[in-house]
């Protein structure tokens, strides 16, 4: 079979091999390995870059399966052992992420790949890190803490299990493949030896490319077209909203909590992660006529489009009324409440997996959403939002938040540098 036949073949994929830049755009195709037998298909060969301005993993289209764990450092280890665990980590990343072996980078491990993704090409993996709270009292780098770490609120609806939340260092990993997901996921565990431990892990998917006849916003376990009213990277205050700007340090986008201050510049670049394992109570919902669901959200179940009219990609009109006189979105729609402008401006970009971790001893699935939002400033996106969704959002009796954690996520490592190395070695 030629490679031809093959591109021919990836149909509603897309086109094959293409390279992913970090921020998720298109920067050119990827002629297979000289030394690969076969060409790969165009999920199999599809690569991120791995060095960027922005780490890779937040922008870049949701992948197919996902894997989220925190660790924590081991007693004794500090600022050295988690520059070596950075580098360590940085290098297996980029080594991964263009589809070559992990090589070792584990202290006290074998020298020798898994071989779990040996004949599988990158499959659009990415491997994102970040950095807790705790990271800094136990790196000593207190001082060099953004005031975005500070922790988040406690909301009435929460139901958090502290041992699944928070943790000193985080890792995404995403890809369109599970065995090459899985393969990172083991690279990552094995190398945090002897300088870390887990923490917490937990495991996600998402629909697979090509699984639909035309690319399409992904639905979630309710059923919903869920990603709709993203920020959009072409929109021209997505990096005002997304990441933290050169200039104005890590103190949040706004500066209102510290100015523009230099001991926050490792941050440029970067972005917070708010992650909450959110459970859906799925036999409750599920038992919904279809009309109620659509107005708990706002939008139609079968296409997204709002339920002001029009299709998936019409503004929303929260004025709108029926021949009834009620708003056609009613007043605790998730998707009103959440809209950023009833949230003086406060965005995220939402980018989650959902996940399925089998039955609970009362018989109900344990299922529901990685909740995963990235902004510049918590205090400017989830806080804001969640605050208000607390109060009176009609989808808060159908999910129950069980785990939390606040990530900064440093930008990304320039050619030669790892992840956090202007945070660990200035
Ligand atoms: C399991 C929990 C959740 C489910 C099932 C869910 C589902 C949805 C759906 C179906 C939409 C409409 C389509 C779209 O624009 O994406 C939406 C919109 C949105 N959701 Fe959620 N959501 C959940 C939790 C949250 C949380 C915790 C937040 C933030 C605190 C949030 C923030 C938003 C925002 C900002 C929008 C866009 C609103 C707009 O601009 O129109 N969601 N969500």
């Amino acid at each position: 079979m030629t490679r031809r036949r093959l591109i021919g073949g990836a149909g509603a994929a897309g086109a094959a091999g293409l390279v992913l830049g970090a921020a998720g755009g298109a920067t050119g195709y990827a002629a297979t390995r000289p030394d690969e037998p076969t060409a790969l298909t165009a999920v199999g060969s599809t690569q991120v870059m791995f060095h960027g301005k922005h780490q890779p993993g937040i922008t870049t289209p949701l992948q197919a399966c996902g894997h989220l764990v925190a660790f924590d450092l081991v007693p004794g280890a500090g600022r050295k052992e988690a520059a070596a665990l950075m580098r360590r980590w940085s290098a297996t990343a980029g080594r991964l992420m263009a589809g070559e072996p992990a090589g070792s980078g584990a202290a006290d491990g074998p020298d020798h790949d898994t071989g779990i993704a040996l004949d599988a090409g990158p499959s659009s993996l990415t491997v994102t890190f970040g950095f807790g709270r705790t990271f800094f009292e136990r790196t000593d780098l207190t001082d060099r803490r953004p005031p975005g770490l500070d922790p988040l609120p406690p909301f009435s609806a929460d139901r958090l299990d502290a041992a699944r939340s928070n943790g000193d260092l985080w890792v995404q990993i995403g890809a369109d493949d599970a065995l090459v997901a899985f393969h990172a996921l083991r690279a990552v565990q094995k190398e945090a030896a002897p300088a870390a431990r887990v923490r917490w892990q937990m495991n996600g998917f998402n629909r697979s490319p090509g699984a639909t006849a035309e690319p399409m916003t992904a639905r979630n376990l309710m059923g919903q077209v869920d990603g709709t009213n993203n920020p959009k990277p072409a929109e021209s205050d997505f990096d005002r909203r997304i990441f933290v700007p050169d200039s104005q340090g890590a103190s949040g986008a706004s500066g209102a909590q510290g100015g523009t201050d230099a001991k926050y510049d490792w941050l440029a670049g970067g972005s917070y992660a708010v992650v909450r394992r959110i459970r859906m109570l799925l036999d409750d919902w599920e038992k919904l006529p279809q009309e109620r669901q659509e107005q708990v959200i706002g939008r139609r179940k079968k296409d997204g489009a709002p339920l002001s009219g029009g299709t998936e990609t019409t503004a929303m009109d929260l004025d709108r009324a029926g021949s009834d006189g009620k708003l056609l979105i009613p007043d605790n729609a998730h998707a009103r409440i959440s809209a950023p402008e009833k949230n003086s401006g406060a965005a995220m970009l939402r980018r989650p997996f959902s996940y399925h971790d089998g039955i609970s001893a009362d018989g109900t699935p344990d299922a529901g959403l990685l909740f995963i939002c990235w902004q510049a400033d918590p205090l400017r996106g989830f806080v804001p939002v969640q605050r208000k969704l607390d109060r009176g959002d009609a989808l808060s009796p159908f999910i129950r938040h069980e785990a939390s954690g606040l990530f900064a996520v440093p930008g990304g490592a320039a050619d030669g540098e790892y992840v956090g190395q202007r945070l660990l070695e200035s």
